[in-house]
Order: structure tokens, then sequence, then C-alpha cells
């Protein structure tokens, strides 16, 4: 995959589209240390927190992935082509813990440049962050109650903000 370094002033992207339509592959852990987990999301947003770049991405309790969200600093975003579509699918639907499911998609980790935790030789997209605000959703602060249908088990995510520290990706997006 051509990817070059992006200014996040230079970022082209189209946000809903980016988390409804394309998934997004979220990875923490640390790379060196062979411990890391990923998993697809969907819900999510890209913008400007206290003057820096930021992402900000929720996470239930229950995922893998959330107990290295937990104990790691870093953690990034892939974006990859539509033929990664299934292996996004896998990565949405089974769990790290029930076995080696980055094996199982063919996918490539790989050292990122500036933090710890992977990103993937076959994205076309890499966001790397470092965490700098978590949070809990707090479900009497829904003003519609429409929300509330996303968690019948009441297993509120949990709200990570990221720095986004530096971003790799083919030309289509970046100006
Ligand atoms: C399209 C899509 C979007 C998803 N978005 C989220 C999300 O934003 N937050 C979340 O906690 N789970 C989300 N999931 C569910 C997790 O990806 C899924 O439960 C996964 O198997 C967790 O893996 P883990 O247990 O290895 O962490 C999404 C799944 C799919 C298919």
């Amino acid at each position: 995959m051509e990817r070059t370094s992006i200014l996040f002033d230079s970022l082209l992207v189209k946000a809903h589209h980016l988390w409804n339509n394309q998934w997004v592959l979220l990875t923490s852990g640390d790379f060196a240390e062979g411990r890391f987990n990923s998993m697809t999301i969907g819900w999510g947003s890209v913008g400007t927190m206290w003057g820096k770049p930021f992402v900000q991405v929720v996470v239930r309790p229950i995922r893998y992935t959330y107990e290295f969200m937990e104990r790691y600093d870093t953690f990034t975003l892939s974006t990859f082509p539509e033929t990664y579509r299934r292996a996004l699918q896998l990565l949405g639907s089974k769990s790290g813990r029930d076995g080696d499911k980055i094996a199982e998609t063919g996918l490539t980790p790989m050292a990122s440049t500036q933090v710890a935790a992977p990103s993937f030789a076959e994205a076309e997209l890499i966001m790397e962050c470092r965490k700098m605000y978590w949070d809990d959703m707090e479900p009497t602060h829904f003003l519609d109650p429409v929300i509330d249908k996303n968690y019948p088990q009441k297993d509120y995510h949990r709200i990570y903000f990221g720095e986004i520290v530096a971003i790799h990706g083919e030309s289509a997006y970046s100006k």
C-alpha cells in the first residue's frame, strides 16, 4: 500500500461515511511486546479538542479490546480498501479472547511510527493516537430516549479521546 505522511490540516475524510459505511479498525496494545488486539468500530469522530487533532472512539467494557485500551497508552485507527470488508466483518464479530482472529484475516500487523500500538500493512489510512481522556457514557444524560435502545444490557460505552500524533495514508486522503 502506497502511504505517505499526512499533516492533520491536510487530512481529507468524509466523516460520517468513514465510520458508518467504510468502518474503522481500532487496535490497542504493544507491537514490540506482541500483545495487542483489534476490533472493528463504526461509531466515533475526528476533529479538534483542546487545540489538538483528536479522535473519539467508544468501546463497550465487554470487548477484549477494552482490556488493551485500559492497559496501554496508545491505539491506532486503520481503514482498508473495500476488498477487506470480510476481514473487518470477522474482526467485528469474533473476539480476540477466543483465538487469533487477526491471523485468521491474513492482515499483517506492523510497527507504527510514533506509538507502541501496531498498525496494518494493508491499511489505506492509519491514524496513530495517544489516549488523552476517557469518560463513561451516562444514561441519565441521553436526551433522546431512542439512544437507550442501543443498550439493552446496560453495557454503556467507555469514551476515549486520542490525540492524533501521526497520520499515514494514500494520496486520496490528503489535499
Ligand atoms: C461495523 C461494526 C461496527 C462496530 N462498532 C463498535 C463500536 O463502535 N464500539 C464497540 O464497542 N463495538 C463495536 N463493534 C463490535 C465489536 O467490533 C465486536 O464486538 C468485536 O468482536 C469485539 O472484539 P474483541 O472482543 O476482540 O475486542 C462493531 C462491530 C461492527 C461489525
